[in-house]
């Protein structure tokens, strides 16, 4: 029996020095809605992410079996699935970054402010929980219309005392992935070099992809090339819904530009330098109170929200055009959160 018992303790030894012999930090990850169309795939991304240790998946349904088979990947990442409410509390304890694509998603002939009204609810509850349970995690929000649910987190944080506007995120990352794809598909350039910043917000016009920094620069493109690929870029998630019919919105590309979101936030929170990302956070940069722009990822989250550059004529225009439909929803958000 002793000799079972130094066995068994020399057993966890090794584990433990094995967990940290990547030399990271041990770093948490819940995922809010990991049952769903994007919270699978982004669960099975995460899971691969070597910088995650534990990987916590929740939902209303479905986690148990998604955590089940998710948790059989060789990779170091500890996964456990968190059904219900009653769970919720345990899921976010100790989170590091706390990802929510909980809701509903779009349908042919929707827009994304038509979901505020089961989504707004949902992603209040959820930012009540994080308050309480895990009030230092970065929040990474997917869930529609991010233009206006990040103004909800904000207002249910505020209200909780754990508003801290460095660690507030809506994830715009899908438009970026957008512009780069397009960008590379009409400039006949490798789409793994391209660089586009999106800014704005994450709705129809309020996303404005600036093609004129797009690196590699090209001469390639006419004004009317550079009009489609913008309003390409900005009807993006409704080719989708349109091309899915029913089924919902983007989940695949959705869940691979989580995961590079959040891959950017655990390398910020580990120390890499440079890590810059677009999102859409509490700013500066124009006078509404949010806006996504290119901001630096640090060990607090936000290190620095970067201005907008030099800007094209027609993208002065449409930061212009942006700007009401934006504040509108914004204000939407505060609302909501004020009074429900
Ligand atoms: P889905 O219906 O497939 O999945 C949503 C999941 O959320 C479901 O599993 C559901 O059970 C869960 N859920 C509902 N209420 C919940 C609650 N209170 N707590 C925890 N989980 C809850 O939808 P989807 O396709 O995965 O899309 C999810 C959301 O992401 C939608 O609002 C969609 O519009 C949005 N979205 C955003 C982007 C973006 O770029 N930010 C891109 C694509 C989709
Ligand atoms: C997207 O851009 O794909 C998402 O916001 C989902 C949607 O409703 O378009």
């Amino acid at each position: 029996r002793p000799s079972l018992m130094r066995s068994a303790s020399q057993l966890l030894r090794r584990r433990r020095s094995y967990s940290s012999a990547s030399g990271q930090p041990e770093r948490k990850v819940a995922i809010l809605g990991a049952a769903g169309g994007i919270g699978q795939p982004l669960s099975l991304l995460m899971k691969l992410n070597p910088l995650v240790s534990s990987l916590s998946l929740y939902d209303i349904a479905g986690t148990p079996g998604v955590a089940a088979d998710v948790s059989h990947i060789n990779s170091p990442a500890l996964v456990k699935g968190f059904v219900g409410e009653d769970q919720l509390g345990e899921a976010l304890e100790g989170s590091d970054i706390v990802i929510i694509p909980a809701g509903v998603p779009r349908k042919p002939g929707m827009t994304r402010d038509d979901l505020f009204n089961i989504n707004a609810g949902i992603v209040k509850n959820l930012c009540t929980a994080i308050a309480k349970y895990c009030p230092n995690a970065l929040v990474n929000m997917i869930s529609n219309p991010v233009n206006s649910t990040v103004p909800i987190a904000a207002e249910i944080f505020k209200k909780a005392g754990t508003y801290d506007e460095k660690r507030l995120f809506g994830v715009t990352t899908l438009d970026v992935v957008r512009a780069k794809t397009f960008y590379a598909g009409k400039a006949n350039v490798h789409v793994t070099d391209v660089n586009v910043p999106v800014v704005g917000g994450h709705a129809g016009i309020t996303i404005l992809p600036l093609f004129s920094q797009a690196t590699p620069s090209t001469n390639a493109l006419s004004d009317e090339d550079i009009k489609a690929l913008t309003k390409r870029t900005q009807d993006g998630g409704t080719e989708v819904v349109e091309a899915k019919a029913g089924k919902g919105s983007a989940t695949l590309s959705m869940a691979y530009a989580g995961a590079v979101f959040a891959n950017a936030c655990l390398k910020g929170l580990n120390g890499v330098p440079d890590i810059v990302e677009c999102t859409f956070v509490q700013s500066t940069v124009t006078e509404l109170p949010f806006f996504a722009s290119k901001v630096k990822l640090g060990k607090n989250g936000v290190e620095e929200v970067l201005g907008l550059g030099e800007l094209s004529d027609f993208e002065k225009e449409g930061l212009e055009n942006l700007k009401g439909e934006l504040k509108a929803s914004i204000e939407k958000g505060i609302k909501f959160a004020n009074e429900n």
